[in-house]
C-alpha cells in the first residue's frame, strides 16, 4: 500500500469513527475521556498493517464507550471484545455499535480489566487507552492494564502518557514483551471535569506496540 493509499485508508477509519459519542457522563476517577477518532484509526490502521487485526481476536481494556474496539471491528477480525468497569458507558457503546454499522459485532463486557477477565484460545490483539493515573494521584495506573496485556495478548497497542518510554519498556523487558513500534501522539481534550480549568485540555501521549512472547 503507497502512503497515500494508507493516509485515504487511514482517514475514512476516522470519519467512520467520528459518530462514535463519548461518555455521558463522565468520571473522572475512572478517567472517561474518550480516543479522538483520528488517533483511534491511526491505532488501528498501524494494527491493520501489522497483521494484528485481521483474523485475531481483539480485546478492548478499558473500552468506554467504544471507540478502539469499534475501530477494529471495521477491520476483519474474528471477534472483538469490550471491557469496561462501568456500564454507563457499555450501553453507550451498544448504541456507538449500531452507528457505526461494523460487519463485526462486538462483545460488550462488564469487568475489571486488571484481573484478566478473559482467557481466549486464540490469538489476542489488546488495544487500550487506559487510565494514566495522574489525576487520581495514583500515577501508573496503566501498569495494571499492561499486567492484563501481557497476561492475555500476544500484541497489545497502548496509549500512555508522554514520557512513559522507559517504564514501558522496562515493564515489557521484565514480562516476557518487546517494543516494537512507538510513535507519540497529542490531542486535545474539552473541558469535561471540574479540576480541568481551560476549555480544552492538550495531553501528550506516547503509543506503544508490544509483542508479548513470554
Ligand atoms: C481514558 S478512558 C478510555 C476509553 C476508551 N477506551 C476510548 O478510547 O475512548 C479509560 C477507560 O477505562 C475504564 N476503566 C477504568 N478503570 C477500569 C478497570 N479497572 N477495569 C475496566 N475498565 C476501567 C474507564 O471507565 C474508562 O472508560
Amino acid at each position: 500500500m503507497t502512503d497515500g493509499n494508507a493516509g485515504a485508508t487511514r482517514r475514512r477509519l476516522a470519519q467512520e469513527l467520528a459518530v462514535v459519542a463519548g461518555f455521558e457522563d463522565p468520571r473522572a476517577p475512572l478517567e472517561q475521556y474518550h480516543t479522538p477518532p483520528d488517533l483511534a484509526a491511526h491505532i488501528v490502521h498501524v494494527a491493520d498493517l501489522q497483521g494484528d487485526i485481521e483474523g485475531e481476536t481483539v480485546v478492548d481494556l478499558g473500552c468506554g464507550t467504544g471507540m478502539l474496539a469499534l475501530g477494529a471491528a471495521l477491520r476483519s477480525p474474528t471477534r472483538v471484545v469490550g471491557v469496561d468497569i462501568d456500564p454507563a458507558p457499555l450501553s453507550t457503546a451498544r448504541e456507538n455499535e449500531r452507528r457505526v454499522g461494523a460487519m463485526t459485532d462486538v462483545s460488550w463486557v462488564r469487568g475489571d480489566a486488571t484481573t484478566a477477565p478473559l482467557c481466549p484460545d486464540d490469538p489476542v490483539t489488546v488495544l487500550m487507552n487506559p487510565p494514566f493515573g495522574a489525576q487520581s494521584g495514583q500515577e501508573g495506573a496503566d501498569r495494571a492494564f499492561l499486567e492484563t496485556a501481557a497476561e492475555v495478548g500476544d500484541f497489545s497497542y497502548s496509549v500512555h502518557n508522554a514520557g512513559s518510554q522507559e517504564f514501558v519498556e522496562a515493564f515489557a523487558d521484565d514480562n516476557g514483551g518487546e517494543i516494537t513500534h512507538a510513535f507519540a501522539a497529542e490531542f486535545e481534550l474539552p473541558r469535561q471535569f471540574d479540576h480541568h480549568d481551560t476549555e480544552t485540555r492538550q495531553i501528550d501521549t506516547e503509543v506503544f506496540r508490544i509483542e508479548w512472547t513470554g
